[in-house]
């Protein structure tokens, strides 16, 4: 077992040539790497989960916080040794994401340690954005309502849950924002202290979302590829910091597969047949794949073939545009776009996405700013759902898929709303408003012609 911060030093994130000069790809030379005490972990700390392996070359180590491959430097994610799992056990479970506990890095007894206990979300039958799109079954997975109001919920109670196991002294991260709102909740109501780094420029909203839970909100001056490059050196540096998406991601990572896992359920134990879910590092939807492949695995759904989709903003596209380029390599871009919660421009599993959305018969869609406003207010005029960026940015993609015939109507569809409007209003804010100022008479109202 290696310790909190010392497996952040093999960090290998791609060279960034569009921000070349604003940090140094490899900070740190001058610091001696600390050596830390290895963490006691008790029997069952992980549930289920066997070791973490390497996606790249199947080298397992210890389960820990790890997340690159002392091999080959591949990315690492959990594996298990699943005992026989029912539906009526997983049925009997609570209402939230801890009812997949057997499915999950997590321990039997989860439940008695305070979290957030996100999940199980709405999921809607979306009639009028179905019609409106000319789909024949179309379905929102709403995580807008999660306890900070975004899927992140979900990642960050996995990652507490192996904080805590881990001994972490500080729960911290990188975010585009709705990390940093689900972190400082988790860590608030878990009684751990949390730093979370944003973006400088990010929606005044999503900062105060976060700096109501902690004191500790830093803001720096730079894209989140910059923010993400100082958590790791942090991470290096720091004792007993827990970075969620950085040194303990592999368990973070698998709490996205609970949108699969719920998704499957809610349906009646089957699988849709075409899947549209937004993108900034990839990892919710190399997750959501991988948790509909463990319901096969399991027994617990028929098998049969599903589509997945990948969704960017044009601004902060590299996943779509090597999807489109029809290559396998991603190249780094510097965002520039409204959808700031997807504006990471060098994303990790971005190589991983393209494959699963190239070998299920899928595609990556990137749309613009300005149909990326649309597809909120199409959501929110069609079903009554007010979605952030992120939603609107997979609304409107959807959308393009459909016109463009690369998504097939007449098969159920599922669309992910990863997030909450109420974060990003000025998205919309020019675009909507009061259709009349009025003098409060009856006459006036009548004479604005809305009766
Ligand atoms: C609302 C929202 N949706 C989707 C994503 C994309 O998640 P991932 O980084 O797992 O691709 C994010 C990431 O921050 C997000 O905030
Ligand atoms: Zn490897």
């Amino acid at each position: 077992m290696t310790t909190l911060a010392t497996e952040a030093q093999t960090h290998s994130s791609a060279p960034d040539p569009a921000q070349a000069g604003s940090q140094p790809e490899d900070p740190k030379p001058d610091h001696p790497k600390p050596d830390h005490p290895k963490p006691e972990v008790r029997e069952g700390a992980f549930g289920n989960a066997r070791a973490l392996s390497c996606r790249e070359c199947g080298h397992e180590v210890e389960l820990g916080p790890q997340y690159a491959c002392p091999e080959c430097f591949g990315p690492l994610e959990v594996t298990y040794d699943f005992p026989a799992v029912t539906r009526a056990q997983i049925e009997a479970g609570p209402p939230n994401i801890w009812r997949y506990q057997a499915l999950l890095p997590v321990p039997d007894d989860i439940t008695e340690s305070p979290n957030t206990e996100p999940g199980f979300t709405r999921l809607l039958k979306a009639d009028n954005l179905a019609r409106e799109l000319g789909l024949s079954a179309l379905w929102v997975k709403d995580d807008s309502t999660n306890p900070t109001n975004s899927f992140k919920d979900r990642v960050v109670a996995c990652a507490l849950s192996a904080a805590r196991e881990l001994g972490a002294k500080v729960f911290a991260c990188p975010s585009t924002g709705n990390l940093a709102n689900a972190v400082a909740a988790a860590g608030a109501r878990a009684g751990i202290p949390t730093v979370v780094f944003i973006p400088a420029d990010l929606e005044r909203p999503k900062q105060i979302n976060s700096a109501v839970y902690t004191d500790r909100l830093v803001a720096v001056n730079g894209t989140y590829d910059d923010v993400n490059r100082l958590a790791s050196e942090i991470a290096g540096e720091e004792e007993g910091w827990a970075f969620v998406n950085v040194n303990v991601r592999p368990f973070y990572a698998e709490g996205s597969k609970t949108l699969g896992y719920e998704i499957a359920e809610q349906l009646g134990w089957r699988l849709p047949d075409q899947i549209v879910i937004p993108v900034a590092s990839g990892s919710q939807l190399t997750k959501v794949d991988k948790a509909l492949r463990e319901l096969v695995t399991l027994g617990l759904v028929e098998d049969k073939p599903y589509r997945i989709f990948g969704a960017q903003a044009t601004g902060c596209s590299p996943v779509a545009t090597a999807y489109k380029a029809g290559v396998d390599a991603i190249r780094p871009v510097k965002p520039d776009t409204i959808a700031k919660s997807l504006a990471i421009g060098n994303p990790a599993d971005g190589v991983y996405v393209l494959d699963i959305c190239r070998r299920t018969g899928g595609a990556v869609e990137d749309v613009g700013d300005d149909e990326v406003r649309a597809g909120i207010l199409l959501l929110a005029r069609t079903e009554g759902i007010f979605t952030e960026t992120a939603g609107g940015t997979t609304v409107a993609c959807l959308k393009k898929l459909v016109e463009s015939g690369r998504l097939d109507p007449a098969l159920e569809t599922v669309v992910i709303n990863t997030g909450m409007g109420l974060k990003t209003l000025d998205a919309v804010a020019d675009s909507v408003g009061p259709a009349a100022t009025i003098d409060p008479s009856y006459a006036a109202f009548t004479a604005t012609g809305l009766a």
